[in-house]
């Protein structure tokens, strides 16, 4: 993450500041549409903010061994960086593996996630059809669609993450 808020706070203090913009200074004045949107990418789980565009598995292996392959694996079972699947299941035993497939609640945070972050070295550098192509792939190496689903913007909601009841409101210590 630390890639990712350096780079961010660089892109923020560059539009605050004008310094990356031959206009000059832009202290004390509204951001453009164009401005805003550059960094209004965030994604609701239930979807809302999903660009348009859609993403196959075949699409996807292609996108993700040029890449991620490196870092997460072929399959995504881990390297130098976390693996991407595996896991389902463990989060109550002696060995919990946190994956994409075993641990996040809702589908629409991995294109959200990836988009902004990954790849690591290199992040937001990918264009939105890769990241639909990969958000299809490593949901689809985790078993959680099938390999001629397609993923848009009114289908990946829909997906139903394995451990999507698996987390509770901290709040409230009764038991359910
Ligand atoms: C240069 C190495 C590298 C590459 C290439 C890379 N990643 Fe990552 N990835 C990382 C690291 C390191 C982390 C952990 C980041 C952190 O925790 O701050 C990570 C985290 C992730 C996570 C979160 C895993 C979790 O459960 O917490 C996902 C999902 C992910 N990467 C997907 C991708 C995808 C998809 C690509 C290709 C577009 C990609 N990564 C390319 C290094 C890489």
């Amino acid at each position: 993450m630390f890639i990712y808020r350096t780079v961010s706070l660089a892109l923020i203090a560059g539009l605050t500041t004008g310094s990356a913009n031959a206009a000059g200074p832009k202290l004390g004045q509204a951001a453009g549409d164009i401005e805003i949107a550059v960094v209004d990418i965030d994604i609701a789980p239930d979807g809302d903010g999903l660009p348009k565009g859609k993403g196959t598995v075949a699409d996807g292996v292609e996108v993700y061994m040029e890449k991620c392959a490196s870092c997460h694996g072929s399959r995504g079972e881990g390297g130098s960086a976390s693996a991407l699947t595996g896991g389902i299941g463990s989060l109550a035993t002696n060995a919990p593996v946190k994956t994409v497939g075993s641990y996040w609640p809702h589908a629409t945070a991995l294109f959200d996630y990836v988009r902004r972050a990954m790849p690591y070295d290199k992040p937001m550098t990918l264009t939105n059809d890769e990241t639909w192509a990969v958000t299809t792939y490593v949901l689809w190496l985790n078993g959680v669609i099938g390999r001629t689903d397609v993923m848009n913007a009114q289908t990946l909601p829909k997906v139903r993450m394995p451990n999507r009841d698996g987390f509770i409101d901290a709040r409230d210590g009764r038991p359910k």
